[in-house]
C-alpha cells in the first residue's frame, strides 16, 4: 500500500462479510477488502456496531478469507475486543488472523489506544488506524457527527494520524471529516490515508458494499455514491417469484425433472396393485 501512495495510485477498498461477494470483489481488482464492525449495521441487523462480538467477526473473516485470492484482506477489531487490555488486544487479533485468516486487523482510536497498537504490531500484526467519526464512540460524540469541524479538534486528529504512524500503522482511514483536514493529514503522514467522507485527497477511498450497491435502504450518507440500484431489482424479483408461485406459473416444464416412460409404467402399475 506504501508502494501505491509514493507513486500516487489510488487505493480501493471496501467492505465484504461474505464469500460470493469477496469473490466478486477479489475479481474485480479491488486492492483492500475490510470486513468491517459494520457487520452489525448491514448484515446482522443491530442498531449499530456496538453489539458485534469476536466470534461473529472471525466467522465472517473466514469466509471473506476463502473468496480472495488477490485483495489484502483486513478485519475490524470489534467494540471491547482490545480496549481493556493490551493482552485482550492481542490475544483476539490474533484470532482474526489464525482463526479468520486475516493479513491485517483494523483499530478505532488514536493516543488513547496507542498501547494496544503498539502491542498488536508487537505481536507481528500489521494494524490499520481509523481516526476521525469512529462508530464504537457514537456515545462519545453524541451520534454519528462530522467530526474535526473547528481548529482544536482537527489538531487532536492530526496529532493522532501522527501519533498512530509512529506507532507503526500501515495506513489509517479517515472517517467523516472536512476535505481539507484529510487532505492536511494524508499530506503529512507517510502511509497511506483511506477516506469515507473525508473527500478526494485521501491516499485511497473505502466503502460499505451495502451502500455502493443500493442495498441499504432509503437512509444514506452525503458521501455515499450509489452505484447501483440493486435493493429495487431484489424486491421486483421477489414480488415476481411470490406472484408465479401464487399464479401456479412456476415452476414449469423447464424447471422439472422426468421419469422416462417404462419406469412410470410400472410405478403406476405397483401404486395400482396396492402392495
Ligand atoms: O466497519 C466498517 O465498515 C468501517 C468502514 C466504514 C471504514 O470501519
Amino acid at each position: 500500500m506504501k508502494e501505491m501512495k509514493e507513486r500516487k495510485e489510488k487505493i480501493v477498498m471496501l467492505t465484504a462479510y461474505d464469500y460470493p461477494t469477496a469473490k466478486m470483489e477479489d475479481e474485480a481488482g479491488i486492492d483492500a477488502i475490510l470486513v468491517g464492525d459494520s457487520l452489525g449495521n448491514v448484515i446482522l441487523g443491530y442498531r449499530d456496531t456496538l453489539s458485534v462480538t469476536m466470534d461473529e467477526m472471525v466467522h465472517h473473516t473466514k469466509a471473506v478469507a476463502r473468496g480472495t485470492k488477490h485483495a489484502l484482506v483486513i478485519a475490524d477489531m470489534p467494540f471491547l475486543s482490545y480496549q481493556a487490555s493490551t493482552e485482550d488486544a492481542i490475544r483476539n487479533a490474533g484470532r482474526l488472523i489464525k482463526e479468520g485468516r486475516a493479513e491485517a486487523v483494523k483499530m478505532e482510536g488514536g493516543r488513547s489506544v496507542i498501547d494496544k497498537v503498539e502491542a498488536i504490531i508487537g505481536a507481528g500484526i500489521p494494524v490499520m488506524g481509523h481516526l476521525g467519526m469512529t462508530p464504537q464512540s457514537i456515545h462519545q460524540f453524541g451520534g454519528y457527527k462530522v467530526r474535526g469541524k473547528n481548529e482544536a479538534a482537527a489538531r487532536s486528529i492530526i496529532e493522532d494520524s501522527k501519533i498512530l504512524e509512529k506507532a507503526g500503522v500501515f495506513s489509517i482511514v479517515l472517517e467523516c471529516m472536512p476535505y481539507q483536514l484529510a487532505r492536511m493529514i494524508t499530506e503529512k503522514v507517510d502511509v497511506p490515508t483511506i477516506g469515507i467522507g473525508a473527500g478526494p485527497y485521501c491516499d485511497g477511498q473505502v466503502l460499505v458494499i451495502h451502500d455502493l450497491l443500493g442495498l441499504s435502504g432509503e437512509f444514506s450518507p452525503k458521501f455515499v455514491k450509489k452505484y447501483a440500484k440493486l435493493g429495487g431489482i431484489i424486491m421486483k424479483a421477489l414480488a415476481d417469484f411470490k406472484g408465479e408461485v401464487k399464479s401456479g406459473k412456476f415452476p414449469s416444464s423447464e424447471h422439472c425433472y422426468e421419469m422416462k416412460g417404462d419406469e412410470l409404467k410400472k410405478l403406476v402399475k405397483h401404486i395400482k396393485s396396492g402392495k
